[in-house]
């Protein structure tokens, strides 16, 4: 019997459009039919961001408050394998991907469906999947594999090129000193194989062995520090958001936030993983395994 995939994302750049074709190309063949649906909002965001607009979403990201999306519809109402793209905004999931979430129509295609997540992030992704996870739960969805395809460049870096790329809307070199920023050329071509190994569970309908055949491609990788700041700043990010949402002069509120960004990330970061790296993650690292150990399923 045929079977039905459905690769539903957005993206604005286009970037996880890239990466889900490449994921998708060796699932498609006789037997097997594959609907690709990129979603829109209803109002989109800018593109290239401005600096105020691009932090004005923050809290919206964080409390994870859904916008309306352009209508879509969807072929079938049952589908064998459902392929969902994500981003990670402020440590979050994106709106317009929580608002995918959302949309009741989805809802009914994901309960008891299995379930492949796939993002390309910058590199902090792990509390935008932990979220998604909590919500794919609730939908009834049969999570089944995690694909984090990131930029592997230095945390600030990546920091300094992202905002290089979202301002200027274009994937380029800042200055012609920094690397191309997001996930490489490279990294989006091999996705490929990726998809030859979900292709394999589709086939085989073995789905509790694919994150394991997954990882062992490297699909997904856990590094220490990214974990170790993300859990911080996620918690940190969840008491600006409450904040901000109350203030009525949200902008000033925004900017103090965007100061603190720039600060954590140069200056207290680097001395927060030096006290760690002495003081605590020796005496953790059981316990350190076992997290990334977690992170790397999809339970
Ligand atoms: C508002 C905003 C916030 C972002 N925050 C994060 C983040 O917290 N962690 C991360 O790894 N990437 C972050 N990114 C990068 C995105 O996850 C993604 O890699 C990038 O926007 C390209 O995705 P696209 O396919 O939608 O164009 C952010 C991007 C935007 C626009």
């Amino acid at each position: 019997m045929s079977k039905k995939v459905l690769a539903i994302y957005f993206s604005q750049s286009g970037q996880l459009g890239e990466i889900i074709d490449n994921i998708t190309a060796p699932l498609a063949g006789p037997g097997i039919t594959i609907e690709k649906v990129r979603v829109q909002p209803a109002t989109p965001y800018p593109f290239p961001w401005k600096g105020n607009s691009f932090f004005a979403v923050m809290p919206d990201c964080v409390l994870s408050v859904p916008t309306a999306l352009a209508p879509f519809q969807l072929k079938e109402n049952k589908y064998d394998l459902v392929i969902l793209g994500y981003q990670a905004w402020f440590l979050s999931p994106s709106i317009p991907f929580n608002s995918i979430l959302s949309e009741p129509t989805v809802k009914t295609v994901l309960k008891d469906t299995p379930v492949v997540m796939v993002t390309g992030a910058r590199n902090m992704w792990i509390t935008a999947f932990e979220k998604s996870k909590v919500k794919l739960k609730e939908i009834g969805a049969k999570l089944a594999g995690n694909i984090a395809l990131v930029d592997k460049h230095a945390n600030f870096v990546s920091f300094v090129t992202i905002f290089y790329w979202m301002l200027k809307g274009k994937k380029g070199r800042a200055l012609n000193i920094f690397p191309k920023p997001g996930v490489s050329d490279e990294d989006i071509a091999g996705a490929r194989e990726f998809g030859v190994v979900v292709a394999q569970h589709l086939n085989s309908g073995k789905w509790e062995d694919l994150q394991p055949a997954l990882v062992a491609k490297k699909a997904v990788e856990i590094k220490y520090r990214l974990m170790f700041i993300e859990s911080k700043a996620s918690r940190i990010f969840s008491i600006w958001a409450n904040i901000i949402v109350k203030k009525k002069n949200r902008s000033f509120w925004l900017s103090l936030f965007k100061y603190y960004l720039i600060i954590a990330l140069f200056v207290a970061a680097p001395i927060i993983l030096t006290v760690d790296a002495i003081f605590f993650k020796p005496f953790l690292l059981k316990k350190i395994r076992a997290r990334k150990q977690y992170l790397l399923g999809v339970n």
